[in-house]
């Protein structure tokens, strides 16, 4: 059965028993504790702990999942994957643990004609979490299952949580048996492998506070409703009803392996080491698409690194498996190729996909053939000193520093011949490690714990936003807090955190800048200078009480600073109008991967799969959306559903999640784009908006750069200035400043050039005047001096070779000396003469080149050498005298 159908199938299930179907949540959800979405359960976690009503009593859903700890399984095991999808069940206070296992049951066992998956019920053996008999007794009269393929199993097994606080449960999971020949007899409590985990059904009733239940402790609460929440793994469940070895070889899957053969010449199912390079790559390329699909880009922190160490991963494997070209644009063509039925957006957006993940292949190359070149020294030095081994200091720095895979180290070092000091490689990796943990636990303790601002969450609700309407509001103190702790009162000085009932100051979020302002009391005075947004829904004002002490429930007037409020809102509107300019300009493959909006100025990134954007259409872009503001367009938001603002082409951002209903920020044709931040009514409000720049800023991604309003004219004017001073000063007219500096600048090589020649002129011409003040030193002519000023390198040369020419036949030494930056350089040379009377240039030197505290060499005809004693110059010559005077 195909993957597609297994799907379809699940789905159709549930929908006929009341489920609504919920498409997949994006991989990156807001969420700081999450890196990539990772269960089905996640988007719904608001509905489990009753922070929002849940729009439905049932739900289903597909959802896309990365998980990375087990990274360095993949490939080596039958199922481990960093990328699967999720099919799951839920119930929102509806359902049950009879509802959760008669639906799992049918579906699972129902024959494949009747809808099912037609898993043979002899072969299903089911766990519990400890004395949950209740759950026995359900499968006993449900499934009929004997007591003997039921398995009680403790809390590492047995309950679910998301690894940190939040809902979690008892659940039961569902396995299959592959048979005798894949492991021991005696259930999942024996052998995993042979008994293969296919679903999990949790039982979610429970919060967890900071520990655990899997480890014993107990829960801090009970939710409000009992839940369901189920997992049901695709890949696993497909490659038990595809027959095949592992979940690397399942239809979507093994076509990368397939294309992984055709670059590489090799054959999967050969040996060992070359397949799990191949499940590597398969795996690996899957979900790096996938990922950057929701709009990560490859860094060197959090879901950037996991994917820059994914992608990675590949290229090392298909170069181990001796594919030399790039790769990672053909894997992806294939994942494309079968994912896009259920993801179609991976077709739609494949040009931006792809374009990233070339570039990272092409910057690792790079650093690859960085890395060889020391590798090759570190292996000639080795060699030289007669070692065996590679120093284990040495593959630490090729993969620290240069990101150098240590298996590409071994297998490299293997072929010169060497082996690699591993123990004290590992002694490094394990510091670095130790380093890296204190970092992490660091963290952790400057980390607010958010379940103080959860409390006050439960207690009063969100908070309610009033900043689309108005700059000030009376407000109630709901929450106040001095170092992540909840205190009744702060004092003037003190640095605080105040929750509030409502309030008009915008949060940081979208690329916006928080709102600043004050909160005043009747008796005190807060100055607001941060807005944050640590858990949905609320907004904690950060900042400084200035007056008086502020105290819980105290009743005050927010006053947000207007001027910076309206400059933030204009850089916003013209971000969104920067937007809509680069796609016009460079096609919708420009998406957005970042913004600021900031007072007065903005920055936007987005993906550009063609590179930099042409000067050209830079100036284009910029005077599209000038004659936008002064079109005056009034700019209007509104709350739709998600649905209808696609229905009007409205913009939406790879990795945000959107509810059911959205906001719509709506500038006609030009911008519709969904958007929860501040702007201004009319696009006239911003006056000007300058483009200062466009850079990369890495990975396929650039950088634009303006100004608005005010600061964009002053900008400008500023520019003015500078150009009238300029046309001042050459005495041109403004337009003729480019060919009047081009030819200054013309005029001025041509000068320099003449007075190059001149002085090499008159370098030369010192070459006469030099040869006739030779000294005689019994027959033989010595020119011997520090040259002219300005003479040096090859001056030197061509000064000494010409005093030589001016000596004629005569027996002669001509030694030249200059001095520049502190250092003395010398050029000796010999007449024809002086050679036959067996003066040897070469042999010259060592006669007195320690005096100027160098050294040099060469032929008998010409030596030359450097010295760090231009002091010495004297006694020098004085040696150099006394060496050709027998
Ligand atoms: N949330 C459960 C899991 O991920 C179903 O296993």
């Amino acid at each position: 059965m195909q993957t597609h159908e297994i799907v379809r199938r699940f789905t159709a299930h549930f929908e006929k028993h009341g489920h609504t179907s919920v498409p997949s949540a994006s991989l990156i959800l807001e969420d700081p504790q999450l890196l990539f979405v990772n269960a089905g359960m996640v988007q719904f976690k608001p509905y489990f702990l009753g922070e929002v009503p849940p729009p439905y009593p049932r739900a289903t859903s597909i959802q896309k999942c990365v998980r990375t700890p087990d990274i360095d399984e993949v490939g080596k095991t039958t199922r481990h994957a960093t990328f699967f999808q999720m099919a799951g069940n839920f119930s929102f206070g509806d359902y049950f643990k009879r509802g959760a296992i008669e639906f799992a049951w049918t579906l699972i066992t129902n024959s494949q004609g009747d809808g099912g998956y037609g898993f043979d019920p002899e072969r299903i053996w089911v766990t519990v979490f400890n004395d949950d008999d209740e759950a026995i007794g359900l499968w006993r009269e449900i499934a009929g299952l004997p007591e003997e393929r039921i398995q009680r199993r403790g809390g590492d097994d047995n309950y679910w949580d998301m690894g940190v606080p939040g809902p979690g449960g008892p659940c039961s999971e569902i396995y299959y048996d592959r048979g005798p020949e894949f492991g021991a007899e005696g259930g999942p409590e024996a052998d995993e492998d042979r008994y293969l985990e296919i679903w999990n059904l949790v039982f979610m009733q429970d919060e967890r506070g900071e520990l655990s239940p899997k480890k014993g402790h107990p829960p801090i609460g009970t939710l409000p409703h009992k839940n369901i929440d189920t997992g049901m793994g695709v890949e696993r469940v497909a490659f038990l009803l595809q027959g095949v070895d592992n979940v690397y070889e399942t239809d979507l899957v093994r076509p990368v392996i397939a294309k992984a053969e055709e670059l590489s010449g090799r054959t999967y199912g050969r040996n060992t080491e070359d397949d799990v390079r191949f499940r590597v790559i398969a795996d690996h390329a899957r979900s790096s698409v996938m990922i950057v699909g929701d709009g990560v880009t490859p860094g060197n922190e959090g879901r950037g690194y996991v994917l820059r160490r994914l992608l990675r991963r590949i290229v090392r494997s298909a170069r181990l498996l001796g594919v030399t070209g790039p790769c990672l644009g053909e894997f992806a063509t294939v994942v494309r190729d079968a994912m896009s039925a259920t993801y179609p957006e991976l077709a739609a957006d494949f040009e931006r996909i792809s374009a990233v993940i070339r570039a990272e292949e092409e910057t690792f190359r790079a650093t690859l053939t960085a890395g060889e070149k020391i590798f090759d020294t570190a292996v000639d030095e080795a060699k030289r000193s007669g070692r065996s081994t590679l120093p284990g200091d040495q593959a630490f720095a090729l993969h620290d520093t240069y990101g150098f895979p240590i298996d590409l180290t071994l297998e490299m070092a293997e072929e010169a011949g060497l082996v690699v000091d591993r123990e004290r490689f590992t002694a490094l990796m394990d510091e670095q490690r130790t380093r890296a943990k204190a970092d992490a636990a660091e963290r952790k303790v400057g980390f607010v714990d958010v379940s103080v601002y959860r409390a006050v969450l439960d207690t009063h609700g969100v908070t309610d936003f009033l900043g689309y309407q108005t700059l000030t509001s009376e407000s109630r103190v709901v929450g106040l807090l001095r170092d992540g702790q909840t205190v009744p009162a702060a004092e003037e000085g003190e640095r605080v955190e105040v929750l509030l009932d409502r309030t008009p100051f915008y949060a940081e979020a979208g690329g916006q800048q928080a709102d600043t302002g004050v909160l005043r009391g009747a008796s005190f005075e807060v100055r607001v200078d941060d807005v944050q947004s640590p858990v949905a829904g609320l907004r904690v004002h950060r900042g400084v009480v200035t007056a008086g002490t502020v105290t819980l429930d105290a009743e005050i007037v927010t006053e947000v600073d207007r001027a910076r409020r309206a400059a933030v809102s204009r850089a916003h509107t013209a971000t969104h109008l920067v937007h809509a300019g680069v796609r016009g300009a460079l096609g919708s493959a420009a998406a957005q991967a970042g913004s600021l909006n900031a007072p007065g100025r903005l920055r936007f990134d987005f993906t550009s799969p063609t590179g930099a954007v042409p000067a050209a259409a830079l100036v284009e872009i910029e005077e599209e959306v000038n004659s936008v503001l002064q079109e005056d367009r009034e700019i209007q938001t509104y709350e739709t559903s998600l649905d209808s603002a696609r229905k009007l082409g409205a913009m939406m951002l790879f990795g945000e999640k959107y509810g059911d209903s959205v906001r719509v920020v709506d500038m006609g044709d030009y911008s519709r784009e969904l958007c929860g931040g501040t702007h201004v009514g009319r696009t006239g409000e911003l006056g000007l908006v300058r483009v200062l720049s466009e850079a990369s800023i890495g990975s396929g991604v650039r950088r634009v750069e303006a100004l608005v309003g005010l600061d964009a004219f002053k900008h400008a004017t500023t520019e003015h200035l500078l150009v009238n001073q300029l046309a001042d000063q050459l005495k041109a007219r403004p337009e003729e400043l480019p060919d009047r500096i081009g030819s200054l600048v013309e005029r001025l090589r041509t000068a320099e050039r003449d007075l190059e020649k001149h002085r090499a002129d008159a370098v030369l011409a010192s070459g006469a005047s030099l040869a006739d003040a030779a000294e005689d030193l019994d027959g033989t002519a010595l020119v011997a001096v520090t040259a002219p000023d300005g003479v040096t390198g090859n001056d030197l040369r061509t000064l000494a070779a010409d005093v030589r020419g001016k000596l004629g036949d005569r027996p002669g030494v001509v030694a030249l000396f200059a001095v520049e930056d502190g250092k003395v350089s010398f050029v000796v040379a010999t007449t024809k003469a002086a050679r036959d009377n067996g003066i040897a240039a070469g042999k010259l030197i060592p006669e007195f080149a320690a005096a100027v505290g160098g050294r040099g060499g060469g032929k008998p005809d010409l030596a030359q050498g450097g010295g760090t004693d231009p002091a010495g110059i004297d006694a020098a010559i004085q040696k150099l005298r006394s060496a050709l005077r027998p």
